[in-house]
Parts: structure tokens; sequence; C-alpha cells
């Protein structure tokens, strides 16, 4: 059989689906940007890509230059095709106005365009997560773009997706109707369908957290880690492996591709931040993409998507992958 590019998956998805063309043209355009951020990466020091900007974002996280590098990257393939009524990025303070010059489309954008930057100087994975919405003025969102039309609960979604850049680069899409995986080949310069059925296998023996956060955590993390480290002999009566690689991307491409189970849990160092992980650009995307994958996610006490958001770059608590982990970590909550 031929292969399947990005385009004809997508082309499928409208005669199969509805997938309509304005839609089908923004994933597109995301997946060219992905591309370009993908070689920007691959150049590491050849390319004076690596270092911090010397400045802060919005969040006062020092950015690196390739967080802004891939920003502006997104936001320029975004702003001139008349699919979107405004972006918003973990790299900028409030939402993105369409330049005056250009029409407006129906389409939100948001993204974290490179998770995990503190793996770039050290040539570990790293990624861009993007998350799709509706405008929600039935008219048309025609004026200046508040961030208030943002924040809709991730149920709203109409598409989710992330691009690992890794020792290949792939790309992770979700239009609501499962996941798919696509490998780039460098060479014809197209996203190619390699991971049609991409489900996480219901229970797992592995799990990804930052464990030197332990002495922060509340009660009921610590009580589900000690009993993953008991092991065999433990509650659980198995043994549990560890992963932590310090970008979600690589973190949850993991447990897409073999099961596990994620945490990110609020702890008490700061006290208005609950959580680290942000919803509207990671959480979200994520939770949308593995729940389509056959898993869960919550914060613990309630389902991600269903989070009505109060601000662009609000925080929350994560805990996806596979069902069985996650029902027991959200059950330890509410006991
Ligand atoms: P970003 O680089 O976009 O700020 O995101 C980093 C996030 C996430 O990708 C990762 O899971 C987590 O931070 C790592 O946190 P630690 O530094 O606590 O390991
Ligand atoms: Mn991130
Ligand atoms: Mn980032």
């Amino acid at each position: 059989m031929s292969r399947v590019t990005l385009s004809r998956y997508l082309i499928e998805q409208t005669r199969s689906h509805n997938t309509p063309a304005d839609l089908r043209f923004l994933i597109e355009v995301v997946a060219r940007a992905c591309k370009a951020i993908s070689y920007t990466v691959s150049k590491g020091a050849l390319g004076g890509v690596l270092g911090s900007m010397g400045t802060e974002n919005v969040q006062g996280e020092v950015q690196k230059k390739l967080d802004v590098l891939s920003n502006e990257i997104l936001l320029e393939a975004n702003e001139w095709g008349g699919h979107l009524a405004g972006m918003a990025s973990e790299e900028m303070d409030n939402a993105y106005q369409i330049p005056g010059q250009y029409p407006k489309g129906a389409y939100l954008l948001v993204f974290d365009p490179l998770d995990g930057s503190s793996n770039i100087d050290v040539n570990v994975s790293v990624g861009t997560i993007f998350s799709v919405l509706r405008c929600p003025d039935s008219n048309g969102c025609t004026g200046d773009l508040g961030d208030d039309a943002f924040l809709q609960a991730g149920t709203e979604q109409v598409a989710a997706g992330y691009a690992i850049y890794g020792p290949q680069t792939m790309l992770m899409l979700t239009l609501g109707n499962g996941v798919k995986g696509f490998t780039l080949d460098r060479e014809m310069g197209s996203f190619v369908l390699t991971h049609d059925h991409i489900q996480v296998p219901e229970s797992t023996a592995e799990f990804a957290i930052n464990m030197s956060n332990q002495r922060h955590w509340e009660a009921p993390v610590k009580r589900y880690v000690d009993e993953l480290l008991a092991g065999k002999t433990g509650p659980l009566g198995k043994n549990y492996n560890m992963r932590w690689i310090a970008a979600m991307v690589a973190d949850v491409h993991r447990i897409l591709t073999r099961g596990g189970v994620f945490m990110y849990p609020r702890d008490d160092r700061e006290a208005d931040k609950p959580g680290k992980l942000r919803l509207m650009y990671e959480a979200n995307p994520m939770s949308f993409i593995i729940e389509q994958a056959g898993g869960m996610s919550t914060n613990g006490y309630q389902r991600i998507l269903d989070i009505k958001p109060t601000s662009l770059h609000q925080r929350v608590a994560v805990f996806l992958g596979s069902r069985e982990e996650v029902e027991r970590i959200t059950g330890y909550h509410q006991a």
C-alpha cells in the first residue's frame, strides 16, 4: 500500500468525518512550522541557537533562544492564512492579534512552542504542543481578541497534537477521532502515517514523576508513590520502574507508545501555583490525546478536560496515562 502522508490523512478525514477545509489547512500549517522548528533545533551549536535569551516570560521563566525562535516560527506561519482569529502561547503575556492586513478565521490556536526547554542544551528530546479551539463569538471574532475568548474547557478542543524532536521527529495528532502518529521523512519533507492505532495500555508498571519534589507533595501523592516504591511485597503487589525525561512531550510520548503514568502534582512550594504545568497549552492538549488513545487524565479531583479555565497561563496538577493507575491515584485524592 502506498504511503499515507499527513495531507492525504487530512483529506480522507474530510471525506469520512467532514473535517472542514480551514481546519485541515490549519493542521498543515502547524505541521510545516514544526518541520521548521525541528530543523532549527537540530542545528544546535552550529546554528548558534543554544543558550538563553537573557529575558523572562510572563511566568518568570528564563527564555531560551529556541523558546523565542519557535514561538516566532509558529506565529509567522499561522498569521497570514485567514484560518485563525488569534493565537496564545506560553511565551506571550496575552492573546496575539492577527495583523490587520490579513483576514481572520474561525479558530484559535494555543501552543507551547518548545516544551522541555531545559533539555535543549544537553541534546535531549524536546517538542511543540498545540491545541485548537473555535472562536466563541457566533458573529465571528472580527475585532480585537481578548484572553477571555481562549478560556474554554478542554472538551471544546477541536484538535490537539504535539511534535517531538527526538531521534526521529514525529507529529501526534487527534481530531477527536483517535490518535495518529506521523514520522517526518526528512528527504521528502513530509510527515508519513506510521502509527495508525495508538492505544494506551490499561495497566502499567512504569511511572514518571520528579522525585526530588517528594517532600513538597500532598498526602495522596506521597501515599501512592510510597506504594509504587514498595514493589512486589507492598500493597500494589508488583515492581514498578521509573522514567523522567523532564519534557512532558517525551514522557507522554513514551506513555502513548508503551503505557505508564505521568504525574506533576500540586505541591506546597508556592501556595498560589496548583502544579507546574499549564492547563491551556500543556495539560489540555495532552489530556485530549491521552483520552483519545483510551487513557485517562485528571488533576486528582476531576477530569482535566472539564476544568473551566480562568486565565491563559493557569497551572494545574496532572495525573495521566494508563487508566488503572490514574483511577487509583484519583481515588486516593477522594479518600
Ligand atoms: P517548558 O519547557 O515548556 O517550560 O515545560 C517544562 C515542563 C514539562 O515539559 C516537564 O514535564 C516539566 O516542566 C519538567 O519539570 P522539572 O523541571 O520539575 O523536571
Ligand atoms: Mn512545556
Ligand atoms: Mn515551553
